[in-house]
């Protein structure tokens, strides 16, 4: 059993150790950003193939004190890197500044790589060259003020890259968000599921893979282990024929915009995922969105208006608590929002108010309960 790191967003980390725990995955235990957890290369392999709250999954290799950039360099050169790569290979550096001793990420990532080619040239007279796209060896450094850790990402692309989502309109979320939101709702597969503003349909995309059951990279392409020295690929296909872990539920999940080019984009993100026919996907804006008669929960990430007049956000704001109040009762409401101005003007109570950010965007996720009938229990706060 080795130690391995599943990195993830900010406020996730709890849904992420969850999940591992749930692949069968040992001494789980969540930190800032990631969660650490024990495991072998099945683990690895399934952890990277099933998570839908992680954005990459890493293999640690070494951790060796480091107080300056010559520090780093003698401490990779010193590595043994010809069991991981061959000169043939290419390789890309990333490296994660936990530290004010250093300025650039740019250029410790290139003293990495001076100390990775430099052994090889001087063993082997050759050595493996730089493709920051697509290279067969991604190397993760995490650096602090006394320690350089060294990791292989054993995930490739980013695995918010799940490979459904082709188009995109304006703002998309990033879908290892959009999966910690629906987590985060508490929504179940057997009730229903409805997205206003669903722009590309990322949100409602998750939810429809949540319910058939399907793992979070089911529609990748494929991931950064297949190219490394030590691929077993009969094992991989072992785990892609795995039962999965939720039998398929016929799920009501719902969502609407009112851009066109939003729900030509949706629809086609939509069919790669399998879920045409599967998702009923309306032209229509929120407010006049006509629903057939139920309760469920509600997941909305709204405009945080950018391009917005001041005064055209307000009004969206107070729209969707007028409609969520006027149509919606009976059901829970979930808002994510990097604006708190605005949404003073959604203006009913809240319930809880979550902490997560969207990209560099600190931002809030709102939930409401949308009691049936009582108008007390709806508490209009007038904006200040
Ligand atoms: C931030 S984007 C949503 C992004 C989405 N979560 C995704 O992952 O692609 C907000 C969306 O709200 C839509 N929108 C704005 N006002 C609306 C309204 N009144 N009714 C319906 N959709 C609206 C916009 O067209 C836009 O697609």
């Amino acid at each position: 059993m080795k130690d391995l790191i599943a990195t993830t967003l900010y406020g996730l980390e709890a849904l992420l150790a969850e999940e591992l725990t749930g692949l069968g995955a040992g001494s789980v235990r969540a930190h800032n950003r990631a969660v650490s957890f024990s495991g072998d290369k099945k683990m690895m392999y399934r952890a990277n193939y099933h998570l839908r709250t992680a954005l990459r999954i890493l293999k640690p290799l070494r951790a060796f004190p480091a107080r300056n950039e010559e520090d780093i360099y003698k401490g990779i050169r010193d590595m043994a890197w010809e069991g991981v790569m061959g000169p043939e290979n290419t390789l890309a550096v990333e490296t994660v500044l936990v530290s004010s001793r250093y300025k650039h990420s740019g250029y410790i990532s290139q003293k990495v790589k001076d100390g990775i080619v430099d052994r090889f040239r001087d063993r082997m007279g050759k050595r493996p060259s730089v493709d920051l796209k697509d290279p067969d060896v991604r190397i993760h450094i995490h650096l602090g003020d006394t320690h350089c850790n060294v990791s292989l990402d054993s995930s490739g692309e980013s695995l918010h890259k799940r490979g459904y989502r082709t188009q995109a309109y304006k703002a998309p979320l990033n879908e290892v968000l959009a999966a910690g939101l629906i987590r985060l709702s508490g929504w179940e597969p057997d009730k229903r599921l409805v997205n206003p503003m669903c722009g590309s349909g990322t949100l409602a995309i998750e939810a429809g893979i949540i319910a058939r059951g399907l793992p979070g990279g089911y529609f990748r392409p494929g991931f950064g282990f297949q190219a490394w020295k030590d691929y077993e690929p009969e094992l991989f296909e072992a785990i892609r024929k795995e039962r999965f872990l939720r039998e398929y539920r016929d799920s009501e999940i719902m969502a609407c915009d009112l851009a066109f080019p939003a729900i030509r984009a949706a629809q086609q993100n939509l069919a790669r995922a399998g879920l045409l026919g599967k998702i009923e996907l309306v032209k229509s804006d929120f407010e006049s969105w006509q629903l057939s008669p139920g309760t469920g929960t509600i997941i909305m990430n709204p405009p945080y208006g950018e391009r917005m007049e001041k005064t055209d956000l307000q009004a969206l704001y107070k729209n969707i608590g007028d409609t969520l109040k006027k149509n919606f009762s009976g059901y829970e409401a979930w808002i994510f929002s990097g604006n708190p101005d605005a949404m003073k003007y959604v203006g009913l109570k809240t319930s809880r108010k979550l902490a997560l950010y969207n990209g560099p965007i600190r931002c809030k996720y709102h939930q409401y309960e949308l009691y049936d009938g009582s108008r007390k229990k709806f508490h209009r706060d007038d904006p200040v």
